[in-house]
């Protein structure tokens, strides 16, 4: 197992506040039995491949379960996360908290700068690439800074469409310079972007029913992908290309607008 995860046990879980489409109308409507239910058997499907390690969850904070939101970790260095909602600034302590007493070196990013961390900003697997997005949650002059304290390529991709807020909602990086992603989720240009950086034998472009039932939202360890759910046709595309496809469904957790990915953190 080298590969370590950060994850929170959903005791707090729910939609208190609409913060995104998905969370319309589902304020009270998680089933809190379920949503723990699904967790545990993500989190135990991923213990098996993965070290995971869980931070405290607490009360008032019911998205500190979307751990991915934490921040960016790169190395030793955590640039913790400046969320947009007020709803969510009470999470970025307890995140920072977490980092520093576990030996990660905090570097605060510039006042005034929004950022959501790992939600918006996916490393290439064995390449020094970040994709990064922006429009809804992050700002764009976030990119600048993750490229000055990272030394590495940052690919800005700006994001256009509500429903897909973060870019780990339409965006997933995979082995070999793949990438798995959904075209209208993005402006034109940035569809360019993808397009010239990743050659169309390396594009996986899924359709909105899988996009929208978080395909994108996927967690890779070794060559399997952990995900919501795959229509066929996808899981096929994704098999002939060596994965093993994994469904967890996670559906309580769409209904906060997140899935497998968001439930999680990499660590290294
Ligand atoms: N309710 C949360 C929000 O709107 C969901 C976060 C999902 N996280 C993610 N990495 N996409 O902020």
């Amino acid at each position: 197992m080298n590969q370590s995860l950060l994850m929170c046990n959903p005791a707090y879980f729910g939609v208190n506040y609409v913060i995104n489409p998905w969370m319309q109308g589902q304020v009270g409507q998680v089933d809190s039995t379920r949503a723990r239910t699904q967790w545990r058997e993500f989190y135990e499907a991923l213990g098996r491949m993965a070290d995971v390690k869980l931070i405290d969850p607490l009360p008032h904070v019911p998205d500190l379960v979307f751990t991915a939101n934490a921040g960016i970790l790169r190395g030793n260095k955590f640039i913790p996360s400046r969320f947009r909602h007020d709803e969510r600034r009470a999470e970025e302590p307890c995140f920072k908290a977490w980092f520093s007493a576990n030996g990660y070196e905090i570097v605060e990013l510039p006042e005034g700068i929004r950022f959501e961390g790992a939600g918006d900003a996916l490393p290439q697997p064995g390449r020094d690439r970040i994709w990064a997005g922006y429009g809804f949650r992050t700002d764009l002059e976030a990119h600048g800074f993750l490229t000055r304290v990272f030394q590495t390529e940052v690919i800005s991709l700006r994001l256009v469409n509500p429903q897909f807020y973060h870019l780990d909602t339409c965006f997933c990086p995979l082995l070999d310079d793949k990438v798995m992603y959904y075209p209208s989720a993005f402006d034109p240009g940035s569809v360019r972007t993808i397009e010239e950086i990743v050659p169309l034998e390396n594009r996986i472009a899924v359709s909105r029913e899988d996009a929208e039932n978080f395909a994108c939202n996927a967690v890779l360890a070794e060559k399997t992908l952990f995900m919501n759910g795959a229509s066929r046709e996808l899981r096929s595309r994704l098999e002939n290309a060596g994965y093993v496809v994994a469904a967890r469904p996670v559906t309580e957790f769409l209904k906060a607008g997140g899935a497998n990915k968001c439930l999680t953190m990499a660590l290294h």
